[in-house]
């Protein structure tokens, strides 16, 4: 029961790692908020959190990452349920992409970056004002990509927010640790999710096989390593990326 007493907000909690994590997080003994613009199946997630005995330790919060009030409103949320907030996971986001010269800016530009990028600054600062002004810390992670660090195909938009996904992290730990808050950026590789899930059968065989295991990543595993990150245990992680790819980027 590493998180045993802390409360933490998971973005994108409905779905594929955020949904992973919301159960590690509980069986960890932490109260979480499942917030996410699907307001629907947010509330699925927190009732299957109810069936698994574990009643009042979740509640579903809807969200548009992408507009600040909204976000700034899931942490009041959060406080409002559980009296304060200890962990954000900033884990909400879109994939997808077209080849750079055939891009509408419009469409294949500020949506994404709006989400993605925009989405993972108005955690950081809506959170990290909670934490100041409660005087007690806390903990920022938020999900990058191995794209975040790497040109990849039809990745244009999505690198870039995912990199400013990392100097985020780096300068958040850095301005915010006189308040005790720590930050930490994680980088998963090639995941069983929607995202993924979404391709061919033989698409998601090559996506495997770029994994030195030969695997696409449970969400399960990268949720282990975020309440790992979440936890005490990990006090000096900070301001850094701890990759999760099973050996992608090596
Ligand atoms: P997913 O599609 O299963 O989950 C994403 C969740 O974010 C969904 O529940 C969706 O409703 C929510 N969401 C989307 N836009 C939102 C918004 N504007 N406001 C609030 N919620 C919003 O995807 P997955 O794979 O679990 O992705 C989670 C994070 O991991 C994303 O940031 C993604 O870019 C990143 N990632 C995923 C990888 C993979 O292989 N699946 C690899 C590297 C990074």
């Amino acid at each position: 029961m590493r998180l045993e007493g802390k409360v933490a907000i998971i973005t994108g909690g409905a779905s594929g790692i955020g949904h992973a994590t919301v159960q590690k997080f509980i069986s960890e003994g932490a109260k979480v908020v499942v917030a996410d613009i699907d307001l629907e199946r947010a509330e699925k997630v927190v009732a299957e959190v109810e069936a698994d005995g574990h009643p009042g330790q979740a509640v579903a919060a809807q969200v548009d990452v992408s507009v600040y009030d909204q976000v700034e409103a899931v942490v009041r949320r959060a406080v409002e349920a559980f009296g304060k907030l200890d962990v954000i996971f900033n884990n909400a986001g879109i994939a997808g992409g077209k080849p750079l010269l055939d891009h509408d800016p419009a469409v294949d530009y500020q949506p994404m970056i709006r989400v993605d990028q925009d989405g993972v600054y108005y955690g950081i600062l809506a959170a990290g004002r909670q934490f100041r002004d409660q005087g007690t810390g806390g903990v920022i992670i938020s999900t990058s990509s191995i794209y975040g660090e790497q040109a990849a195909e039809l990745a244009f938009t999505y690198s870039a927010a995912k990199a400013a996904v990392i100097s985020f992290t780096r300068s958040a730990a850095y301005e915010l640790a006189e308040y005790g808050i720590r930050a930490v950026a994680i980088t998963p590789g090639r995941v069983g999710t929607p995202i993924i899930n979404q391709f061919s059968e033989e698409l998601r065989t090559t996506f495997a096989s770029e994994q030195l295991r030969n695997k696409l990543t449970e969400p399960h595993e990268i949720a282990d390593v975020v309440a790992f990150l979440a936890s005490d245990e990990a006090n000096v992680i900070n301001g850094t990326v701890v990759h999760v790819d099973d050996g992608y980027s090596v």
